[in-house]
């Protein structure tokens, strides 16, 4: 089973999308593809036989969201809690996710077509060392589409991801590149796996779990959660199209909310510039005069440079791996 499944919807199945396209559509989707394992149960099939079938449904989820005119997805993989379950059936996602990203540099025509870009957010250094490399050379291999994004959450946690957020932050003041002043909000955010995306519009969980499991905290503080009874492999375009018509019913709340949210950033910012002023003139330092709008530009400057550092590290990282596959 390819990555983005082929077909067509059908004739009323488009016009419900139709339908739906006339309102707010989600821009950005997660999903919690809860149920596998009682869904092997139910159809008295192997525990890895409802892995295999949970892959195919993202695959043709995947081909709803485009034709839905949805551009970005993320997933829940495999979180870091899951290495805790039996050795087999660990030993038996890992054997699933190799074939699949094995099978994507494959299908590389294909994944041009549609201008998917895949990213993996996660900790890497926890898989094996040949899946590391495989994801790593997914990631390179389509890092310059740009029509979708799936962001795809393999050895994650959101506990796990926030941590490494800050000790990236610690690393910056260490290197002398920001100052423990410059560490915010909004700079947290930009030091997460997920930072090359906006935070999801609408977050999915099936099997009728109402928890989120460590995903995605951070970044789903005004998402619209939607939990569904069905599970994973049975998951149908009827199912995603009442997700989205929640998301739409409270579009305007979301909207609000977010708004709020980011005013209140602008405004815990500037709050913080002030101090950090105030605190330099105490000392003597610098002229009052322009004194705020200088020190906003040079935090701006050394946040920036930063920010670049961080990116560098973390491509160097994924480029190396690539390539080290490449020698292999
Ligand atoms: C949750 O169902 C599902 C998982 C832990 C694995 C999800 C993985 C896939 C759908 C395959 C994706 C693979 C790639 C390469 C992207 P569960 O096992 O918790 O089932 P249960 O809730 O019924 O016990
Ligand atoms: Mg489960």
């Amino acid at each position: 089973m390819s990555w983005i499944r082929e077909g067509e919807l059908s004739l009323v199945e488009k016009l419900s999308a139709n339908v739906l396209k006339a309102g707010p559509m989600p821009k950005h989707v997660a999903f919690i593809m809860d149920g596998n394992r009682r869904f092997a149960r139910k159809k008295q099939v192997e525990r890895q036989e409802g892995h295999s079938q949970g892959f195919d449904k993202l695959a043709e989820t995947l081909r709803w969201c485009l034709q839905l005119a949805i551009p970005e997805v993320t997933v829940y993989a495999f979180s870091i809690e899951n290495f805790k379950r039996a050795k087999e059936e660990v030993d038996g996602l890992m054997e699933l996710a190799k074939q699949k990203f094995l099978r994507l540099l494959g299908e590389q025509e294909n994944l041009e077509k549609h201008g998917v870009c895949i990213r993996v957010l996660g900790d890497l250094t926890m898989l094996p060392l040949d899946l590391q490399q495989l994801i790593a050379r997914a990631v390179v291999a389509t890092r310059e589409h740009n029509k979708c994004f799936l962001n795809v959450c393999f050895a994650y946690t959101s506990r796990h991801e926030i941590t490494n957020a800050v000790r990236e932050m610690a690393w910056g003041v260490e290197q002398g590149l920001i100052r423990s002043s410059d560490v915010s909000e909004a700079l947290l955010s930009e030091c997460l796996y997920s930072s090359n995306s906006p935070n999801p519009d609408l977050l999915i969980r099936t099997s009728g779990e109402v928890r989120l499991s460590d995903f995605l905290l951070w970044q789903t503080s005004h998402s619209c959660l939607v939990f569904q009874s069905v599970l994973w492999p049975e998951y149908s375009f009827w199912n995603l199209c009442e997700a989205v018509i929640q998301y739409q019913c409270n579009y305007r709340s979301i909207q609000k909310a977010r708004d709020l949210h980011r005013d209140e950033q602008v405004r815990h910012q500037l709050e913080a510039d002030r101090a950090c002023v105030a605190e330099l003139l105490q000392r003597g330092g610098g002229r009052r005069q322009d004194a705020l709008s200088d020190y906003s530009r040079r935090r701006e400057e050394r946040v920036r440079d930063f920010l670049d550092a961080l990116r560098h590290k973390r491509d160097s990282f994924i480029t190396d791996l690539s390539s080290q596959a490449a020698l292999a």
